[in-house]
C-alpha cells in the first residue's frame, strides 16, 4: 500500500471520529458549535493524526485504540490555527481554502472556538472508552499533550514568534521557536501513538522521539519554504504571509537552498533513527519523506 492510500484511509477515519466528538451545530450555543465544526471538519492534511496512527501501526496497535489520541491532537492543532489567524497574531483571512474562523464568524467566536477545542481535546483523551492501554499510560498521554500544547510547547513557541517580529533571530533562536510552535505537537503525536501500546519499551520510545523531533522541525522549515515558493490556491492559506508580516523564517535567515538542505538532512536523520524497526514502520519513513516533498 502507498502512503497516499494510507493517508486517504486515515484521513477518512479521523474525519468520522472528529465529526462524532464535536457537538452538533443544532446544540446550544449553536453559533459556537457551528464555528467549531467549521474550523475542524473538512480540511487540512491531518498530519498529526496520521502520525498517531502510523506510530501506533509500527507497534501493531489497533486503529480503534488510536482514534481518541489522533482526534485530541488534531483538535489542539485546529485550535492553534484559529488563534494563529486572528488579527492579534498573523491576521490571515484564508485557511484550508476557506475564510478563517474570525472572518466567517467573528473574533470573539474565534477565541471561544480555540478555548472550546482545547477543552474538548482533553475531554476526548480522558474519557474515550476504547483505549486499549493502561490508565497509567492514558495519564501519560494527557500529560504529553498538555505539555506540548502549553507555554513550554506550542503556545510558548507562538509567544516567541509574536515577540520576535521586527528582530533578527539567530539560527539557534529560530530553531528554538520552530521546535516549540510546531515541533512540540508533532513530537506529541508520535508519542501518543506509541503510548497506545500497553508495554512500550523506553528504548523504542526514544528512537521514535528522535524521529519525531527531526520531522517536527523539518515540517516547519518546509512550511516556511512553501510560504515563499508555493501559491495561495495550492496552499489554501495566503502565500507570502511571513514576508508580509516581517516574520523570521528559515529561508529568510539561511536562503532557500540552505533551508531545503537542512530539511532534507533532518529527514535523513529521522529515517536513520528508526532504521532497525520492521516493515510495519515503513509508512513512518514514507511520512518523513512526504513532509519535505509536500507542496501544501
Ligand atoms: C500549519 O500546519 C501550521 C503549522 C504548524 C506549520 P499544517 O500544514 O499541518 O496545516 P493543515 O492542518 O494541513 O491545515
Ligand atoms: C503556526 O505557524 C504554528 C502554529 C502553532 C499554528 P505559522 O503561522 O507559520 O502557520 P501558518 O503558515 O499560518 O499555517
Ligand atoms: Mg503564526
Ligand atoms: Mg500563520
Ligand atoms: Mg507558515
Amino acid at each position: 500500500m502507498s502512503l497516499k492510500s494510507l493517508m486517504t484511509i486515515y484521513q477518512k477515519r479521523v474525519e468520522t471520529a472528529l465529526a462524532s466528538y464535536l457537538p452538533m451545530a443544532s446544540i446550544q450555543p449553536t453559533r459556537l458549535h457551528e464555528a467549531m465544526r467549521y474550523s475542524v471538519l473538512d480540511g487540512g492534511k491531518r498530519i498529526r493524526p496520521l502520525l498517531v496512527y502510523l506510530a501506533g501501526k509500527a507497534l501493531n496497535v489497533t486503529p480503534t485504540s488510536l482514534d481518541a489520541p489522533a482526534c485530541a491532537v488534531e483538535l489542539i492543532h485546529a485550535y492553534s490555527l484559529v488563534h494563529d489567524d486572528l488579527p492579534a497574531m498573523d491576521n490571515d483571512d484564508l485557511r484550508r481554502g476557506k475564510a478563517t474562523c474570525h472572518k466567517a464568524f467573528d473574533e470573539a467566536t474565534a477565541i471561544l472556538v480555540g478555548d472550546a477545542l482545547q477543552s474538548l481535546a482533553f475531554y476526548v483523551l480522558s474519557s474515550a472508552p476504547n483505549l486499549q492501554t493502561t490508565d497509567k499510560q492514558r495519564l501519560e498521554m494527557i500529560k504529553t499533550l498538555a505539555l506540548a500544547s502549553g507555554s513550554r510547547g506550542m503556545a510558548g513557541g507562538q509567544a516567541i514568534d509574536i515577540e520576535s517580529v521586527g528582530y533578527v533571530l539567530n539560527i539557534a533562536e529560530l530553531e528554538n521557536m520552530h521546535i516549540h510552535k510546531t515541533g512540540a505537537l508533532i513530537r506529541a503525536s508520535v508519542k501518543l501513538g506509541a503510548l497506545a501500546f500497553p508495554s512500550i519499551e523506553n528504548h523504542i520510545l526514544e528512537k521514535l522521539d528522535h524521529y519525531a523531533k527531526c520531522i517536527g522541525l523539518a515540517f516547519q522549515i518546509q512550511d516556511d519554504i512553501l510560504d515563499v515558493e508555493s501559491d495561495t490556491e495550492t496552499l489554501g492559506k495566503p502565500q507570502g504571509s511571513d514576508i508580509a508580516h516581517n516574520k523570521v523564517t528559515y529561508p529568510s535567515l539561511l536562503g532557500l537552498a540552505s533551508a531545503k538542505k537542512l530539511a532534507q538532512e533532518l529527514i535523513d536523520d529521522a529515517i536513520n533513527s528508526i532504521s532497525d524497526f520492521d516493515v510495519q514502520a515503513e509508512p513512518l519513513r514514507w511520512m518523513a519523506k512526504y513532509i519535505v516533498t509536500r507542496c501544501y
